[in-house]
């Protein structure tokens, strides 16, 4: 496991605390996290992908060298691919999530049979934290603070002039 490189897919719009516990779990099992950014032209996101992408960096810090931050296009199998990649981690926080991810995960396997999708928990208390209930609060001025790294709430702030 310690020698396997993973990709750890999302939108991150804007990265959370939830988001960096999963990464900070597959850090302690794998070899190379990838954490790898959509870039969805059909999506309006807040932050550039090449802006998340600093965020995540950011909030990161020095402190998981074997974690890479990458953006990709198209098929997720398809950029695993090109990682020599063949797992993919999903967080999972609630039964509600497991109907999309199972969804996903399935024609993923269709599309790419040799690339596994593994589920993970984050910490019970990022159960309920999602990127867009982060956004909902900070544009309406609600407090964010705990839910999202230093860089993020600091950046939120500034984008909803607060
Ligand atoms: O953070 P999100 O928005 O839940 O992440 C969704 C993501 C990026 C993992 C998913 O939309 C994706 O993999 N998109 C790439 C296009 C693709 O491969 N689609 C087929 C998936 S079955």
């Amino acid at each position: 496991m310690k020698r396997k490189t993973v990709i750890y897919p999302g939108t991150f719009d804007p990265v959370t605390n939830g988001h960096l516990d999963i990464i900070e779990r597959s850090d302690h099992l794998f070899g190379k996290v990838v954490v790898a950014i959509l870039i969805n032209p059909e999506k309006d996101p807040i932050f550039s992908a090449e802006e998340r992408k600093d965020l995540i960096q950011k909030s990161i810090g020095s402190s998981m060298p074997n974690v890479e931050v990458d953006v990709f296009q198209g098929l997720l199998v398809d950029y695993a691919k090109r990682k020599d990649a063949d797992v993919i981690i999903r967080g999972i926080r609630a039964v509600s999530d497991y109907e999309y991810e199972l969804q996903m995960a399935l024609m993923n396997r269709r599309l790419e049979p040799g690339i596994e999708t593994l589920f993970m928990l984050p910490a019970e208390n990022y159960s309920y934290l999602s990127s867009r209930l982060v956004r909902e609060i900070a544009e309406n001025g609600g407090s964010i603070s705990g839910l999202v790294p230093e860089v993020v709430e600091k950046r939120l702030l500034e984008v909803f002039g607060q």
